[in-house]
């Protein structure tokens, strides 16, 4: 008996995610991204019963290290451990000896003696999360480094646009926003476009990353010229802590040009659905009547589906230290 949610009774379904970190969706394939999906579409029906604890993890640890702050990335990743049975640490920068000084990496060895089988990490840095897992013994998941990858984000996106879809490929997704300091656009373009959806990028020159064009997607400055014919519309946050200088003229003209309203959804398909990965700045990215439109937005359900997500990626990468499998070091 696995205690893990099955179609079939007694046989679990195969994982193919062979990595024992997770540390962005570059590079991932088709049958990973699928086996992952999968994986966590059990887990969905599984939060929505009374008893939602399961003990496939125990005794296991699982540590969350943010070095910034996060309400949904965080909590669900507590909520994805203590449902599966692992013992769930968190670590806040604020009340460790990261503000004495000590350095990621100092911490990283301190907190690898204490041997946890999976470090949860979020940094402020581009590639310190790929760094710190080089260094641990455990499986290493990226909650968010920079703006370079989240990966979670996008398997739990893409898990809400599959289940509400029931497909990716061949969907026409636009990401709307400050592209330029998005963690979540980036892995969200490499999931997509891996698994066949065509991807639109709309932003305001000033926060278009420079020849975007090469990760496969469509580029556009101006909103209702994106959003024709859009499947799906994700919206994102002005990441003002990571802008350094004026990116934007004000809050109230971004509003007007990139702020997603009734009357720039018109544009998208009429039954188009709305995105954001929160938190949301109502009134500068996404107008509040449209992001709690219970037709249209599915940005509660992201939520749900992000604890889901997480249950399986701490499934997938704890199945691997099991077996002992010398596959993929990444
Ligand atoms: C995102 C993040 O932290 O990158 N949020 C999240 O994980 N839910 C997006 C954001 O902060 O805007």
């Amino acid at each position: 008996m696995t205690d893990r949610p099955t179609d079939s009774p007694g046989a679990p379904a195969p994982i193919l995610y062979a990595h024992r970190h997770l540390l962005g969706i570059e590079g991932l394939s088709v049958p990973e991204i699928t086996s992952l999906l999968d994986l966590a579409d059990s887990y969905v029906e599984q939060n929505r019963q009374a008893d939602k604890k399961r003990s496939l993890l125990r005794g296991r640890t699982v540590i969350n290290l943010f070095f910034e702050n996060s309400t949904r990335t965080r909590t669900s990743f507590e909520l994805a451990g203590k449902r599966l049975g692992a013992d769930v640490i968190n670590m806040s920068v604020t009340t460790s000896s990261i503000k004495k000084g000590e350095t990621l990496i100092d911490t990283a060895m301190t907190l690898n003696a204490m041997h946890p089988d999976v470090l949860v990490v979020r940094h402020p840095d581009s590639g310190a999360v790929n760094l710190l897992s080089q260094k641990v013994d455990g499986a290493v998941i990226n909650a968010g480094d920079g703006s370079h990858e989240h990966p979670t984000q996008a398997l739990l996106d893409a898990l809400t646009i599959r289940r509400r879809r029931g497909r990716l490929a061949g969907l026409l997704v636009a990401i709307c926003g400050d592209l330029l300091h998005s963690r979540v656009a980036r892995s969200n373009i490499h999931l997509l476009t891996t698994m066949g959806a065509r991807v639109r990028v709309i932003a305001p020159p000033t926060l278009m990353p420079g020849a975007i064009e090469r990760m496969g997607v469509e580029a556009f400055t101006d909103m209702r010229q994106g959003l024709q014919g859009c499947d799906i519309v994700m919206m994102l946050r002005l990441q003002t802590e990571r802008m350094q200088g004026s990116f934007v003229p004000s809050i109230r003209e971004y509003f007007r040009f990139y702020g997603l309203d009734y009357d720039k959804l018109g544009a998208a398909k009429p039954d188009a659905l709305i995105m954001h990965p929160g938190p949301m700045n109502r009134g500068a990215e996404i107008d509040s009547e449209v992001a709690d439109d219970i037709d249209r937005s599915v940005i509660r359900e992201q939520v749900e589906m992000g604890v889901a997500v997480r249950m399986a990626c701490l499934d997938a990468l704890t199945r691997q230290s099991t077996s002992n499998s010398p596959l993929g070091a990444s």
